[in-house]
């Protein structure tokens, strides 16, 4: 499977590299059929785990996921509540953008392009990172407070929430 890969990407003269090829091999993708992301020279598998970064037990955001994520626009952070009766419905966008929570608790819902889906308990002092298509939202069990940030919104791309 992975020669067909690479040499694959070799005729487009990309380059894959051997991590992101291991990746691919281990979870026995496709380039057609996998939840790929292609940015610049890169190719690798997304999951869900990835974008859930438990900052108060000292996990960070994975090499791999941060090769993915645009400049972030540290204008744009600001604060938000949402109350128990407000859940967040399932939305995507065409940016990254990030939950940083740092009171209460709430289940993360993620969505991967191909369906893939999981949920999340998330409590403060944790971060929820979406790359640009991943749908997120959540259903506080309290009120949860916390911060939101997104990525450089470049020219020509969508504005604000978007479904599937
Ligand atoms: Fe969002």
């Amino acid at each position: 499977m992975m020669p067909e890969i690479i040499s694959e990407y070799q005729k487009k003269n990309l380059t894959v590299s051997n991590y992101c090829a291991k990746l691919m091999l281990k979870a026995n993708l496709t380039v057609r059929n996998a939840n790929m992301v292609l940015r610049k020279d890169i190719v690798m598998a997304l999951t869900t785990d990835m974008c859930v970064i438990r900052l108060g037990k000292g996990e960070s955001i994975s090499n791999e996921l941060a090769e993915i994520l645009d400049e972030v626009d540290i204008a744009s952070i600001h604060s938000f509540v949402v109350p128990l009766e407000r859940p967040t419905e399932l939305h995507y966008h065409d940016f990254d953008e990030y939950w940083l929570f740092t009171e209460g608790s709430t289940t993360v819902t993620l969505r991967l392009p191909d369906g893939t889906t999981k949920e999340y308990e998330i409590r403060p002092y944790e971060l929820i990172a979406t790359p640009k298509g991943v749908e997120h939202g959540h259903v506080p069990n309290e009120t949860v407070k916390g911060f939101e940030f997104v990525s450089k919104i470049r020219n020509g791309i969508r504005h604000g929430h978007l479904y599937r």
